[in-house]
């Protein structure tokens, strides 16, 4: 359940409350006394974060905004500060809260309760017993201190991060590829775009080769996904295309996963699906004025059946070959033949996101994304300046000419391994083929599942992608 928003002139009342403080605040203005407002006063300059003041009806939570962080680090520490406030009310096992700003910062508000409503969030749809989870269902904000409208764009996004969570998190048992589209009509009539699911037989017509190797080794049949937002005034003539990886379980196939330790978190591998369809729901529900499309095929990647096989050499959508090196490096065949259909869209930018290389964890870890790509340097000043707005970091990594050679293939012409430098960029090296447009590729393998949570990302799938895309093509508007 989303956490319901709304804006009082009551929310000084409310039992529990998060308070926004700075050196500056008057303390009684939240109607506390004097010596309480001194003895919290004294507490905060000591710094103990969060500064708790519990009353008997409930308890206030204070987030402080001092903070020698400057820039977009400041944001993420005002994120912070709001997380950790809604931890302290979980405690509380508070139902509804009142939000006030005692500052003149207002700035501040809508990264404080981008903070908080993320950290309220957590996956319990298979829990029956002993299910404790207590989260906050309502945040009552004091009419003063926000807009309406950024209200509501603060709950789409933070809602659509969460649906991409929901996703990322949900098994292979339940998510194949025939349940994500499902997943995806759902979201797309409640936000409002357009959806168009392709299955085998018309995958097949369309000689979509890549989706239909990986697809081999699986009983499920694969999809692929089409969603569109088009509104009646959209500033761009020319579509951006947003494209996904939909692996919704990556075993590695012939070319098996060691288990345990890498296979075994592998139904997160559509997370980059899942930033795009999180994305198309928060652009369609907050009715950006710009025409977005986004793409996803989807499949499990297994070894059973006629699974594809390493010397395979498979005849791409593109009508490319390629030289299955490895039956692992499966993201970039299913992209390549997504990529390849944006091309009739005569798109005016393509970005796409996955989960697509190990050699992108090892680079950066869970704390950035790896991108790089054909996009002039404009776009990518501002998809990067958006990166570091919402706190999920891009860093551009080169595509050099000398990385080509290393995935060209003696009996066809690509393989899809590059051998073993340079992982990341070889991968993108490959899709690279598969465009003739302004292109990014968006590797989001460390950041869009965490085994320990950190701040307002939680364990597990964090929705990684959708802010960043929100913000991103928020900006083309
Ligand atoms: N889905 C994996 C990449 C991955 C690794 C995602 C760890 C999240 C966490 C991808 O399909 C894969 O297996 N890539 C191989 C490619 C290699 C065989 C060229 C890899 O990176 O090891
Ligand atoms: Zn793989
Ligand atoms: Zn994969």
């Amino acid at each position: 359940m989303p956490t319901k928003i709304t804006l009082s002139s009551n929310a000084g009342k409310e039992a529990h409350r998060l308070i926004i403080i700075d050196n500056n605040s008057d303390l009684t203005q939240a109607g506390l006394d004097k010596a309480t407002a001194k003895s919290i006063r004294s507490k905060i300059d000591q710094k103990i974060q969060p500064v708790l003041n519990t009353t008997e009806a409930g308890v206030d939570v204070f987030v402080n905004l001092e903070s020698p962080k400057t820039g977009t680090d400041l944001l993420e520490a005002w994120r912070k500060g709001g997380s950790a406030a809604l931890t302290a009310l979980l405690q509380f096992k508070a139902n509804k809260a009142g939000v006030l700003n005692l500052t003149d910062n207002t700035d501040a508000v809508v990264p404080v309760l981008e903070g908080a409503l993320l950290t309220n969030y957590k996956f319990v749809r298979y829990k029956t017993l002993n299910n404790n989870t207590h989260l906050l269902k309502e945040l009552a904000l004091d009419k003063k201190i926000l807009d309406k409208k950024t209200a509501e764009e603060l709950t789409i996004t933070t809602e659509a991060t969460c649906h991409a969570r929901d996703l990322v998190n949900e098994p292979l048992s339940y998510l194949t590829a025939e349940q994500l589209s499902k997943e995806i009509e759902k979201l797309g009539k409640e936000a409002g775009f357009k959806v168009d699911v392709f299955n085998k037989k018309k995958i097949q017509s369309l000689k979509m080769g890549g989706l239909l190797a990986v697809n081999l080794g699986s009983p499920n049949p694969p999809t692929f996904n089409i969603m569109e937002w088009k509104p009646a005034k959209a500033t761009n003539k020319q579509p951006i295309v947003l494209v996904g990886k939909g692996v919704v379980y990556d075993t590695g196939g012939l070319s098996l996963k060691p288990t345990p330790n890498s296979m075994d978190i592998m139904k997160s591998d559509m997370g980059g699906s899942a930033a795009v369809i999180g994305a198309m729901y928060a652009i369609a529900k907050a009715k950006l004025p710009v025409h977005v499309i986004g793409l996803v095929p989807a499949t499990e990647n297994r070894p059973g059946g006629n699974a594809y096989a390493p010397g395979d050499v498979i005849k791409m959508h593109s009508g490319l070959n390629v030289e299955v090196m490895n039956t692992d490096a499966e993201g970039r065949m299913i992209l390549a033949d997504a990529l390849s259909y944006a091309k009739k869209y005569k798109p005016q930018l393509v970005i796409d996101l996955a989960t697509l290389t190990g050699a992108a964890v090892r680079a950066i870890g869970p704390q950035g994304i790896v991108y790089m790509g054909t996009a002039n340097d404009e776009v990518k000043q501002n998809i990067s300046a958006s990166s570091y707005k919402v706190y999920e970091r891009l860093v551009e990594f080169p595509m050099w000419d000398e990385y080509d050679e290393m995935i060209k293939s003696e009996i066809a012409d690509i393989k899809n391994v590059g051998g073993p430098y340079a992982g990341a960029t070889t991968a993108g090296m490959f899709l690279k083929y598969f465009t003739d447009y302004p292109w990014l590729h968006l590797d989001i393998a460390g950041s869009a599942y965490l085994d320990k949570p950190d701040g307002y990302r939680p364990r597990f799938g964090t929705g990684v992608g959708v802010r960043l895309l929100f913000d991103f093509i928020k900006k083309q508007a």
